[in-house]
């Protein structure tokens, strides 16, 4: 018998990945899914960042880089910092990474160990729970409240902060509630930690890029009180439809900065090197292709807030960032996972349970709106049905 760690035990996973193997199961059966469980954007990258990676490689861009990243990327991304927050930040506490998660699985594992409590929110981004429980640290969720529109309290945030709070995650605009903290929140939750200056905190503003009606991105960048405990984390994944490309980052802070940078080399030794190449691009390049992206966003989730809000069982908060909606689905008295399954089964509609995201996810659904708004409008009318009639549940769409 192999004997691996006991915290294997505690690691959880990301349900998405779980759903889309199921919807691709039933593909492969012949049904006909409409995926709105995934979180990627459903456009291609844009070809001039392509072509630039293309180019990379062309130039025989093919070996190994600075395990933090090629500089004329880390400065690319601090100046891409310095232009939408106004904030200075060296290349030199920039950290490239595969992706966005590395950076918080790097930070959780910093600071989690037993007897350390780490503060995350719920619903939110499943692995932070997961890495949590795997790091052996206890994890306090923030509860995330509809009425509130997705947003936290600070005040309820600060309150659990107790002696052993090692670490604070922070995530707006927010999966999978699209839920936008504003300024003023920011503002008193950062005057609060002024207070516990041995907490630390991650930022993971992912989404950044990806917000409506003029909501206001707020990064916490921007509170020199935090400088010196803030590790933020960002990345080409959503905002340049570039999930595939495994592109992120850190900020660091200095006495942060060279630990993160030995777990990179114990691990992945460094990015890919023509993504970093393709990154560039994306940063200097134009910015149409995004603002054209956000756009149909925005129209699609106009559509389907309207579209969920008229299912009967469904109330639907519109949401302020991101590519989701997190529909209250209370009223059609089935839990959040049957749910789930009754859509993908019944009407080969795939979402996401909302508890696949915490506890407190009970009682929601995620929907993505990354899919056509053709898609999206065939996928209400198939769930409507199944709604309408349950006797229909068990029915190939
Ligand atoms: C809130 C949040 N953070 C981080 C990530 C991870 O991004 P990446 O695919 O770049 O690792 C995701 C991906 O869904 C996310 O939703």
């Amino acid at each position: 018998m192999l004997r691996t760690i006991a915290a294997f035990d505690r690691i959880g996973e990301e349900n998405a990945f779980a759903v889309l193997a199921r919807a691709n199961a039933l593909v492969a059966q012949g049904r006909d899914i409409i995926n709105l469980g995934i979180g990627q954007p459903d456009f291609r990258t844009p070809d001039f960042i392509v072509e630039a990676a293309v180019k990379a490689l062309r130039d025989g861009h093919h070996g190994y880089t600075p395990a933090n990243g090629i500089p004329p990327l880390r400065e690319a991304v601090a100046a891409d910092l310095a232009k939408r927050f106004k904030v200075e930040v060296s290349p030199d506490s920039v950290m490239i990474m595969p992706g966005g998660k590395p950076t918080m699985f790097m930070s959780i594992l910093m600071f989690g160990e037993p007897g350390a409590e780490i503060i995350y929110p719920n619903p939110g981004f499943p692995i932070y729970e997961s890495v949590i429980r795997f790091s052996g640290a206890t994890p306090v969720p923030i509860p995330l409240y509809e009425s509130a529109g997705f947003s936290f309290s600070a005040a309820e945030v600060l309150d659990k902060i107790t002696p052993r709070t090692r670490l604070i995650i922070i995530n707006s605009p927010a999966n999978p509630t699209g839920g936008v903290v504003p300024r003023a929140e920011l503002d008193r939750l950062v005057a609060g930690l002024e207070h516990h200056p041995q907490v630390a905190v991650m930022s993971d503003e992912i989404y950044g890029e990806i917000l409506y009606d003029g909501a206001e991105h707020v990064s916490l960048l921007g509170y020199p009180s935090l400088r010196d405990r803030l590790i933020l984390l960002d990345g080409w994944s959503k905002t340049y439809a570039m999930t595939g490309w495994r592109m992120g980052y850190g900020v660091w802070p200095e006495a942060l900065f060279a630990a993160a940078e030995r777990l990179a080399i114990n691990c992945h030794s460094c990015v890919n090197a023509a993504a970093q190449f393709a990154g560039i691009a994306a940063l200097t390049g134009p910015r149409e292709p995004v603002a054209r992206m956000v756009a149909a966003f925005a129209e699609r989730r106009e559509f389907i807030v309207e579209a969920l809000n008229g299912l009967p069982g469904f109330r639907c908060v519109r949401p302020g960032g991101a590519f989701y909606t997190f529909p209250n689905v209370t009223g059609t008295g089935l839990d959040a996972r049957a749910l789930q399954g009754r859509l993908l089964d019944g009407a080969g509609v795939a979402t996401i349970a909302g508890t696949s995201f915490g506890a407190f996810g009970e009682g929601y659904l995620r929907f993505s709106y990354a899919n056509s708004r053709e898609a999206i409008a065939e996928a209400i009318e198939r769930i409507r049905q199944i709604l309408e009639d349950p006797r229909r549940q068990d029915k190939v769409a």
